[in-house]
């Protein structure tokens, strides 16, 4: 066992444009190593085409490194070519496995000058630059956006465990956004070495780390990262920069492989009386069984569920669904859901309404998903008995409801299984987003039922069940009459209560819920996009 220590407490993660390191999937990065310009962005164009996420230029190839103007031409040259694709910058020197030699004094400035650029994502440090060298390095780059990675290269051995462990715990206490090991082994029981460091590390550090095992006997550290905690892995389009890395191609395959039983299909849902959790599980099953993958359920109907960060990430496919209510997303749960963490997870946004229309509640779910991290391919409005009644959307999602979804579910498989879909799926709806949804009487004016709380019968067996299907938490269980906090109307108690004892006299209530019944005898049909 290792003896790991230090470390101040943050998130594990770091994000890079969209680039999100230590969650999921490890990150291929493609280096440039080419010595011309002109090949430079050849080479960047190849990187993109063989889906780099990332693209590292080895500047100690560039035969004009010494002209600062000639780099600065280049790093304009290469941002165009990249757009979103982060940059990583690294000078590699020859003591470190690189192309060249240089002063520290000349390393320094050459590193500093990329990072005012404004150009570039990542810089490479290397920790052997010396402590006062890397603090710079490190001033310079956060004072301009600029992640650090810090690097360490051993290209002779692989040293004991814990002087491994050592060096990345060094980079870190030294302010490394990314700590960076590769060591050389010489014989197999290093490459373990190195994996346990790695695992043991990146479970107690709070931060991404990379490490790699070089040569043919290291290339399962290479594809490994996912297993053993290494956030990035370097991968050819064209050259190699380092002994035993692998076409990104190839790489990427064998990434998907070890990574395939992280997948996952969600269904998350709010539903207090049902009909958006029915919808959502059918969904999200037959997604899951036409991929092949487990289905999970995430439901955040009850105030304790909703109490903690809820985060995703690449690998989930998210059913994302929740009632219209006044036409929009409910507005109780908007700060909730502003906390969710999407982290690149595929979501397919699906709202239910009550047979009158959803107006822009689907669009604004979108949205919100959208800026939450998620990336939506596919969305859908159902219809559900409404919450005040039980002849609006009497029954619904009915048998011709549950079988368009499981259709529609189909489609969407095979859509993402070929990559037919787009990002964010487009939806009706308007945007700017419209005012929540106003009912009015006969003559215009507006109804106002915000106050309005169910009452209860003296039949009441005091059996608790209403105050525990609450979503705001609003009924006292100890006096199921008493209300301890607001209540939505979502009709959840009244719905679920086994003997009928809970109910509205509410004139405004009453009136709105007959008006609803009386206009909306139509059937809505639902409305899917993909
Ligand atoms: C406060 C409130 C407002 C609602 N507003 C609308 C609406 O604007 N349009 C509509 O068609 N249904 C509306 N509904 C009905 C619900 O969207 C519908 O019944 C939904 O199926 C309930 O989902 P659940 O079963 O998951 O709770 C509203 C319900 C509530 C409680
Ligand atoms: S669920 Fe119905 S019977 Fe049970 S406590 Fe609530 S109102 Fe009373
Ligand atoms: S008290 Fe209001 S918010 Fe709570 S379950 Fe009943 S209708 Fe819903």
């Amino acid at each position: 066992m290792i003896t790991v220590t230090g470390g101040v407490v943050m998130t594990k993660t770091v994000t890079i444009r969209n680039v999100t390191l230590g969650k999921g999937i490890p990150k291929i990065c493609i280096p440039l190593v080419s010595a011309t310009l002109s090949s430079i962005m050849k080479e960047a164009a190849v990187a993109i085409a063989a889906g780099a996420d990332l693209v590292e230029w080895r500047t100690d190839c560039f035969e004009d490194v010494e002209s600062s103007d000639k780099v600065k031409e280049a790093l304009s040259a290469l941002r165009g070519i990249l757009g979103e694709t982060p940059l990583l910058y690294t000078f590699r020197r020859k003591e470190e496995g690189g192309n060249r030699c240089i002063e520290t004094e000349d390393y320094i400035h050459l590193c500093q000058m990329a990072s005012v650029t404004g150009l570039i994502d990542l810089l490479d440090v290397e920790l052997s630059v010396g402590e006062k060298g890397c603090r710079e390095l490190l001033a310079a780059a956060s004072s301009n956006g600029v992640k650090v990675i810090m690097s360490s290269h051993n290209f002779q051995e692989t040293p004991p465990r814990q002087i491994m462990a050592d060096i990345l715990l060094r980079m870190r206490r030294l302010g490394a956004d990314i700590p960076k090991l590769a060591v050389m082994p010489k014989k197999i029981e290093d490459v373990l070495d190195l994996l346990s460091v790695s695992a043991e590390v990146s479970q107690s550090l709070d931060c991404p780390i990379i490490t790699m095992s070089m040569g043919s006997q290291g290339v399962v550290s290479r594809v490994a990262g996912e297993l053993f905690g290494s956030a990035l892995t370097f991968g050819t389009a064209v050259e190699a920069s380092a002994p035993g890395q692998l076409p990104a191609e190839a790489l990427r395959s064998v990434l998907d492989i070890l990574h395939q039983d992280k997948r996952r299909v969600w269904a998350a849902y709010f539903s207090p009386t049902g009909t958006t959790e029915k919808i959502v599980t059918q969904i999200s099953r037959s997604l899951a069984a036409s991929i092949g993958i487990p289905l999970r359920l995430f439901d955040f109907t009850l105030p304790h569920s909703r109490e903690s960060v809820k985060e995703f990430g690449s690998e989930d496919l998210v059913v994302f669904g929740v009632p219209v209510y006044a036409g929009r997303v409910p507005n109780v749960l908007l700060k909730y859901l502003n906390t969710l963490e999407g982290g690149g997870a595929l979501a397919v946004p699906v709202v239910l309404f009550g047979n009158r229309n959803y107006d822009d509640a689907l669009i604004e779910l979108r949205n919100i998903l959208e800026a939450r991290g998620f990336r939506t391919a596919a969305a859908a409005a159902f219809i559900g008995e409404h919450s005040f009644s039980k002849i609006l959307g009497k029954g619904r999602p009915d048998e011709a409801d549950l079988k368009l979804a499981e259709e529609f579910a189909k489609e969407v498989a095979a859509n993402l299984a070929a990559g037919l879909f787009t990002t964010p799926v487009s939806v009706c709806g308007n945007d700017p987003i419209r005012n929540y949804y106003q009912p009015r009487d006969r003559s215009g004016n507006a109804i106002d039922i915000r106050k309005v709380k169910p009452k209860v019968k003296d039949t009441c067996v005091a059996c608790g069940h209403c105050a525990e299907v609450c979503p705001m938490g609003s009924i006292d269980p100890k006096d199921v009459q008493n209300y301890t906090s607001i209540c939505i109307k979502c009709g959840a108690c009244i719905k679920k209560c086994p003997i009928e004892a809970r109910y509205y006299d509410d004139e405004s209530y009453l009136y709105h819920k007959h008006e609803l019944e009386a206009e909306y005898k139509r059937r809505a049909e639902p409305s899917l996009f993909y």
